[in-house]
């Protein structure tokens, strides 16, 4: 079972992304050819997911480059590390976004001795090589974390940590789908994920097209579900974690993980080493990304509150790692304490 489903790829000198603001209605790709047009799409959602979000910026980045002048190698170096910078304003929670970006200013530095032409190359290569190790990297993620599913379990998931969230196959989800191509069958509830309800327009698509059975519910269900005995496990994906295991994801997720324990429910992050951020210490240092009203007070277009109401956004939330029974990693499967785990494993990350 493949989705098949690519999220992001460079093309003819353009990046190439499926318009996830259009999904579930519309299945259409955009081609980007300027770099700031890349920044908004990261900006307004076109695309999302924090893995999908760092090779959108490493490809920006690439693009942007491509189309610099270069009569001095100066010039050319600070209007890189410009193009760095607004890329660096775009998202402020998702990890993977600053990991990518020092990436490229990493193998802009070591190409700086060749020509312009060459250093622009290196670029359009290093970004396209984070793309397909992202996939590469979420493949092995559910090879990993794919025993942590058992046949006839009933999974929640929140958000969308899928193969649209990433180059593709996906985090949380890439390790149901490792579990249902060992046979294992599955049944997913998919919480709608308001505001932007990435759950019910993207995930709830993602797995009616790999025939993965599965149910949408709203946010406010998963605590009577789990009262039923409705959900055996959660899994999620994540946004940064901190050096203690604290994970910063979708708002929505800590309430999740506080159900999840009081219900005795195991909960479950999937994420690449590029979202672990061991110089942060704890999940009070993560930035969190606050967006805009209209998010709240209207849902496609149409207002669904009153006129002048104060509204409050956080795009994300903290949950302890006291909450968190496996962070499922490429390079393994971390249990408590992840003080040490996380920082054994953190080590295996490429820069
Ligand atoms: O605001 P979004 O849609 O970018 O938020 C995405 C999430 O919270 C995902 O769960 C997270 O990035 C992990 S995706 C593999």
């Amino acid at each position: 079972m493949d989705s098949a489903i690519r999220t992001i790829f460079w093309k003819d000198d353009a990046v190439v992304m499926i318009d996830q603001k259009a999904l579930p209605h519309e299945e259409r790709h955009l081609k980007f050819t300027d770099y700031k047009d890349v920044i908004t799409a990261i900006k307004d959602l076109t695309v999302r997911g924090a893995p999908a979000i760092g090779v959108a910026a490493a490809m920006g980045i690439a693009l942007g480059a491509l189309h610099l002048a270069t009569s001095s190698k100066e010039d050319f170096k600070l209007s890189f590390y410009e193009i760095c910078d607004q890329f660096s304003r775009t998202r402020p929670t998702a990890r993977n976004l600053f990991w990518a970006i020092e990436r490229m200013k990493k193998r802009f530095d070591e190409a700086l001795s060749g020509s312009p032409d060459q250093i622009k190359r290196v670029l359009v290569e290093e970004a396209i090589r984070i793309c397909e190790e992202d996939i590469a990297i979420n493949r092995e993620m559910g090879m990993q974390g794919r025993f942590l599913m058992e046949d006839g379990d009933k999974i929640l998931t929140h958000c969308n940590a899928g193969a649209l969230a990433t180059a593709g196959y996906g985090t949380a989800l890439g390790v149901i789908r490792a579990a249902s191509e060992e046979g294992k069958r599955l049944h997913v509830f998919v919480n709608e994920t308001r505001p932007v309800l990435q759950g019910a327009r993207l995930t709830a698509w993602e797995l009616k097209k790999d025939n993965i059975p599965a149910t949408l519910i709203t946010d406010s269900m998963a605590g009577f579900l789990m009262k039923q005995g409705k959900i055996s496990k959660v899994i999620v994906g994540a946004d940064r974690i901190a050096a203690n295991g604290d994970v910063a994801n979708k708002i929505g997720t800590y309430s999740l993980a506080v159900l999840a324990k009081e219900h005795n429910i195991p909960f479950y992050v999937a994420a690449p080493l590029s979202t672990i951020d061991i110089s942060i210490k704890n999940g009070d240092e993560i930035p969190i990304e606050e967006r805009n009203a209209e998010e709240i007070t209207t849902i496609r277009g149409i207002r669904v509150a009153p006129e002048g109401v104060q509204v409050y956004n956080p795009a994300f939330d903290v949950t302890p790692n006291r909450y968190i029974t496996a962070i499922v990693t490429e390079a393994g499967v971390v249990f408590p304490p992840y003080q040490e785990g996380i920082g054994k494993i953190a080590r295996h990350l490429k820069k």
